[in-house]
């Protein structure tokens, strides 16, 4: 049986990443410090993972939990460019110095690979569309420099020390699980958790900005395939994950109003500080290299959500 570690476990994307590889019939044993993270995403897998409770700044834990672990997949991390303007020291030291620490624990425990959940904000408001890898990166937020800072470093790893490693950069994530009440989560969340009791949802500046949103199983698949794409194809490099697609704010409140039967307006707020205008991946190197294609569309994976989240709210009622 192999054993993946994943850190960051009890969040959005680790606790989707859990159920995957213990789906597939492997061990998963899980690191986070609860910090955005919550129990209740893993409480129905709970007596199926070893979880532990650990700090990636403690490094003496990192090296226990890495021992006799096949891959990591590295999705731990303040996840938040508003947070990381306010608290760049902070953003530095769970999203940098976590991240070596990480790598150092995987390096002295031969683990095989390791993933990264990096993203698509290091390519800033670079105005060339689709983004794609070979593009000279330009981090505009404390958040995205220590994204890019930690696929240096996965790099670096590999070219050091032989540990192999997968920078994933991601692109919009959004489905199940997803925090809706935290003021820095993605915008889907907030919307149909609105949208679905009735109140007016808010976009910040005028809805013309475009996101490629991506289903979280799609980012679930690139990891799983990060992991065991051929070394001399991926080891060290940078991939998109996402769908290869974009839409404007404003057309995805219409899509929403379809599928959550919502008849209310919206609100205008101002522009967020440091998001970026437009976001689409060119997808030809992570097909060509790493074998991922996005196996659920944008809109599939929006009704998939919406029916999760409408659940939730029937089970809280009950
Ligand atoms: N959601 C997206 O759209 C998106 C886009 C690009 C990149 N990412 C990256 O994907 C990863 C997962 O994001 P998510 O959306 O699931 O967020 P999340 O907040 O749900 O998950 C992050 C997890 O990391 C844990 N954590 C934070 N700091 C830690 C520390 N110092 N030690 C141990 N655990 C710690 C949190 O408690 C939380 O469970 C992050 O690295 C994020 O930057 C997410």
């Amino acid at each position: 049986m192999t054993t993946y570690l994943i850190t960051g476990v009890a969040g959005f994307i680790g606790s989707s990443l859990a159920r995957a590889v213990l789906a597939q019939g492997d061990r998963v044993r899980g690191v986070d410090n609860l910090s955005t993270g919550r129990r209740e995403n893993i409480a129905e897998i709970a007596h199926q993972i070893d979880f532990r409770e650990i700090d990636l700044l403690d490094l003496e834990k990192l090296q226990e939990a890495c021992q006799g672990v096949d891959y990591v997949m590295h999705q731990a991390a303040i996840p938040s460019v508003p947070k990381s303007i306010m608290d760049p020291g902070g953003n530095n030291r769970a999203n940098v110095d976590g991240t070596v620490n990480l790598l150092i624990a995987a390096r002295d425990a031969k683990v095989k690979r390791v993933t990264f959940a990096s993203s698509s904000s290091v390519y800033g408001n670079t105005p060339t569309l689709p983004k794609h890898e070979e593009m000279t990166p330009d981090p505009i937020s404390p958040y995205a420099v220590a994204k890019l800072a930690g696929e240096y470093y996965m790099n670096s790893f590999y070219r050091c020390y032989g540990l192999e490693t997968v920078a994933l950069r991601y692109f919009n994530i959004f489905g199940p699980r997803q925090d809706p009440s935290s003021p820095y989560t993605g915008v889907l969340a907030k919307f149909i958790t609105q949208m679905l009791v009735g109140e007016e949802p808010t976009i910040f500046g005028d809805g013309q900005q475009s996101r490629d949103f991506t289903f979280v199983e799609n980012v679930v698949q690139a990891n799983l395939l990060g992991c065991h794409a051929p070394a001399e194809k991926v080891a060290g490099r940078a991939f998109n994950v996402a769908t290869g697609q974009r839409i404007t704010l404003t057309d995805t409140f219409e899509v929403l109003k379809k599928i959550t039967g919502y008849t209310g307006g919206i609100k205008h707020g101002p522009d967020r500080r440091g998001d970026v205008r437009h976001s689409l991946a060119e997808l030809s190197r992570s097909e060509r290299d790493l074998g991922y294609t996005p196996r659920v569309d944008f809109e599939t994976g929006l009704r998939r959500t919406v029916e999760w989240y409408e659940s939730e709210m029937a089970a809280a009622k009950a």
